[in-house]
């Protein structure tokens, strides 16, 4: 049971947030904008020796207390465990929200040529990889508020997306994501536990994952910074009715 005592809603003022899988990109921005609101940060990265991993510091200013770094590789079921003990041994910890954010896309990925290794590479970094990451969270007595999994309008089965040429891995990984989760946010609610469950895709959005040359037209681009401002207006403004649900940046329901 992992229910959520009412403090945890009420220091709005000050709230701890985890973001897994922070090193660039859309989790980057996430650290930035939560350094900027003086909220407390557990970040991960997979590679603490890698540049990308000191820009995250960086970001920390000279208070790196408020972010912490921690290394979390969600290909691994070992460095996921090695991570939430460590976190588990933090004393009073409360996490309000854990953005699981960590994605992978080795583009083109064709059903009709993919080999057997880079389906799986999706599949476990897109789908298992988040999911036994929220499972180990709320195997812990950390309190969790509420739990965001970054999907992507790929995902969706309910709006197909044919024109994705090169995306099959991709998409099917994304997909068996929100159906777990679905999943995980029923098992929640059957155990009378409060934690939220949403997915969020968070738009088309300039990172390394979207500089790549597809053969469709991509609307309307945007900036991390724009998708993030918006995330965080949509994942806080959701409670427990909303979890179990899907959203895009713009805070408009999405369709499984
Ligand atoms: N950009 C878009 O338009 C878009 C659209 C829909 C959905 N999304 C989703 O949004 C999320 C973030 O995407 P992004 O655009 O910011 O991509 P990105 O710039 O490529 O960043 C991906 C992040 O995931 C981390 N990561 C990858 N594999 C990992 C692993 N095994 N363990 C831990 N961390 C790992 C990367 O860490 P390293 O630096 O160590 O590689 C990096 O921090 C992804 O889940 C993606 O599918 C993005």
């Amino acid at each position: 049971m992992n229910q959520i005592p009412d403090v945890l809603y009420a220091d709005q003022d000050l709230t701890t947030w985890l973001v897994v899988g922070a090193s660039r990109g859309i989790g980057l921005e996430f650290v930035r904008q939560l350094l900027m609101r003086g909220e407390r940060i557990i970040a991960t990265v997979r590679e603490p020796w890698a540049s990308h991993a000191s820009a995250l510091w960086g970001q920390a200013g000279s208070d790196h207390g408020k972010c912490q770094m921690y290394i979390c590789d969600i290909l691994s079921e070992d460095s996921i465990i090695k991570f939430v003990a460590q976190i588990s041994a933090i004393p009073n910890l409360k996490i309000d929200y854990v953005i699981i954010n960590a994605g992978v896309l080795r583009y083109p990925n064709r059903s009709t040529e993919m080999s057997f290794d880079e389906f799986a590479f999706h599949l476990h970094t897109n789908a298992i990889g988040p999911i036994i990451t929220a499972q180990k969270l709320l195997q812990t007595n950390i309190p969790v508020g509420t739990i965001v999994f970054m999907s992507s309008d790929s995902g969706s089965q309910g709006n197909f997306r044919e024109m994705e040429d090169g995306f099959a891995a991709y998409a099917a990984s994304k997909a068996a994501l929100n159906m777990a989760v679905r999943h995980m946010a029923a098992e929640l609610k059957r155990k009378d536990d409060d934690t939220i469950i949403l997915a969020l895709h968070p738009g088309e959005v300039q990172t390394d994952m979207a500089n790549i040359n597809v053969a469709w037209p991509v609307h309307g681009m945007i900036t991390p910074e724009e998708s993030v401002v918006k995330m965080l207006h949509v994942i806080q403004s959701k409670g427990i009715q909303h979890s179990g649900t899907f959203w895009t940046w713009e805070d408009k329901p999405y369709v499984w």
